[in-house]
């Protein structure tokens, strides 16, 4: 279980950047428009990978919709932690690898672009 999530990890490293911001837009001509500005960030948040990075992670005990119990019958849904835990005091729960929540849980550890779309994803719950 936790080396499949740690085999992940990386392939979801690869897809943040190969779908970052270049994949998105280029029309041809474009590249030259995308030249001149320079390149402020790699990535930007990206809820979908924040969903799958949940999925992966998290899914495998709290269910990602609705009010009822997840596949871990304590564990809470996502939408109802999300009302109780903001995205801000989840964040350093995340990068301590949420440990110190539940010991049950597998070490977790995100890039910081992985963190920035989970939390994206965790604020549209
Ligand atoms: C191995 C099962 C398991 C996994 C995987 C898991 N959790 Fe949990 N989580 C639980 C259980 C069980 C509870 C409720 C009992 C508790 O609070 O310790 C819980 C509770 C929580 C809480 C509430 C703690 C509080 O302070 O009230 C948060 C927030 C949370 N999980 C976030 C996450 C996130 C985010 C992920 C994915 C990155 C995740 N969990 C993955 C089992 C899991």
């Amino acid at each position: 279980m936790t080396s499949l999530a740690r085999r992940t990890l990386p392939l979801l490293v690869l897809a943040s950047v190969a779908c970052g911001p270049a994949a998105e837009t280029s029309p041809p001509g474009a590249s030259a428009a995308n030249a001149s500005e320079p390149e402020t960030e790699a990535w930007e948040p990206d809820p979908t990978l924040g969903r799958q990075i949940a999925l992966d992670l998290c899914g495998r005990c709290h269910a990602l919709e609705g009010e009822g119990p997840g596949p871990h019958p304590a564990a809470p849904p996502l939408p109802v932690l999300a009302r109780r835990v903001s995205a801000e005091a989840l964040l350093p729960r995340l990068e301590e690898g949420i440990r110190a929540v539940h010991p049950d849980m597998p070490e977790i550890r995100l890039a910081p672009a992985e963190i920035d779309s989970f939390l994206a994803f965790w604020s549209s719950l």
